[in-house]
């Protein structure tokens, strides 16, 4: 008896299929959240292919700040130039690919390499090259920072690595239209928490997205303080839009900051932004590999001085942090069954898990270049 062949990547991509109706819909196949050549794949035609939350418009605000971040393995540098544009690159030197700056954010007059020295301005153009005399066929003007696009919607920065067939504007216009009059950018960044978790970034989406199915069982906190019974979700172009009312809670840190209505939006990618009263947080899911991920949460409030607003914010950043610990815990152990010989695919509730269907149908769309 002869080994099993394995499926060329394109039979791979063809095991799903993103037309049934939801109520016959199966999962993505389970080996899409470990396997190598789909994550190669998901790098470049979903990460590199989408407009992606890089930075806070707070950390790049005046000439010469500068914020940097790993996505999905691509070093990405946003800085502020002299001339007050904002640019983004390729935080890869030229020379030997070193990062150019490796510091979370700060502020430069220069961007200087510090492993040999290479200078680039702030428009990214090479300027200083040490002991480069003799060297024959360089040009220094061809040798400048390779950019992408940037655009900045306060208090986000989003770049796409590649020529946007769309804008930031129209790829995200639902979420941008629907809480253009929730004053996003008047709030103040307080904080940010950062997790490392074993799983695909995917299973992190996925929990995101089912509804809240798993609300109940999984955050007996948080469900105290939402109307279940009104709970809904909506698919929105390149997004999707859960809400539900807020009802008062036994649970004190939670009844506190949790009120109002709550609205979950998840934007395709990589990106979650979740809204109540007086409360922002986004939740940004960059992958570390096909079966580990980073989570970088960033908090947001109206006010972030006096005595009264730092209670507040260290309470609403309590009940995020439980959350998370909670979810961390299923993530992970989802991941370890996705290997299982025994799973291939799931399926979905329909009352609950739209969400969760449409970002495999995005997503899905994506990875074939549909
Ligand atoms: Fe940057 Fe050598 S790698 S100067």
């Amino acid at each position: 008896m002869g080994l099993a062949m394995s499926p060329t990547l394109e039979e791979k991509l063809l095991a799903f299929d993103g037309h049934l109706p939801l109520a016959r819909a199966r999962t993505i196949p389970s080996s899409w959240y470990f396997d190598e050549e789909i994550y190669a794949l998901e790098r470049e035609r979903v990460f590199a292919g989408s407009w992606l939350l890089a930075c806070r418009s707070d950390q790049v605000a005046e000439p010469g700040a500068f914020a940097t971040i790993e996505m999905a393995g691509e070093p990405v540098l946003v800085v502020r130039g002299e001339d007050g544009v904002l640019r983004a690159f390729y935080n890869v030197c030229r020379h030997r690919a070193a990062q150019v700056i490796n510091l979370p954010d700060g502020k430069a007059t220069k961007l200087r390499c510090r492993y040999h020295g290479w200078t680039y301005d702030l428009a990214g153009r090479l300027r200083g090259v040490p002991e480069f005399d003799g060297v024959e066929d360089f040009c220094r003007d061809a040798q400048g920072l390779p950019p992408m696009a940037v655009a900045e919607k306060p208090p986000f920065v989003f770049v796409h690595q590649k020529m946007p067939a769309l804008s930031l504007d129209d790829s995200l216009a639902p979420f941008f239209e629907r809480t253009r009059d929730l004053g996003l950018d008047r709030l103040h960044f307080a904080g940010r928490k950062e997790y490392e978790l074993g799983c695909n970034w995917k299973v992190f989406v996925d929990n995101f997205q089912d509804g809240g199915y798993h609300v109940n069982t999984v955050h007996p906190g948080l469900a105290s303080a939402l109307d279940y019974s009104k709970y809904r979700a909506e698919n929105l172009g390149l997004s999707c839009l859960q809400s539900a009312p807020m009802v008062a809670s036994d649970d004190a840190q939670v009844g506190k900051t949790r009120t109002g209505q709550a609205y979950y939006w998840w934007l395709f990618p990589n990106l979650m932004v979740n809204l109540y009263s007086g409360v922002m947080d986004t939740n940004l899911v960059l992958p570390l590999g096909p079966d580990r991920c980073r989570v970088i949460f960033d908090f947001y409030f109206p006010d972030v001085e006096g005595e009264e607003a730092r209670r507040f914010i260290a309470d609403s950043m309590a009940v995020a942090h439980q959350v998370q610990l909670e979810d961390m815990g299923v993530c992970e152990e989802v991941q370890r069954g996705l290997k299982s010989a025994s799973y291939k695919t799931g399926r979905f509730s329909v009352k609950r898990e739209t969400g969760g269907y449409y970002f495999h149908q995005l997503l899905a769309g994506r990875l074939r270049a549909e």
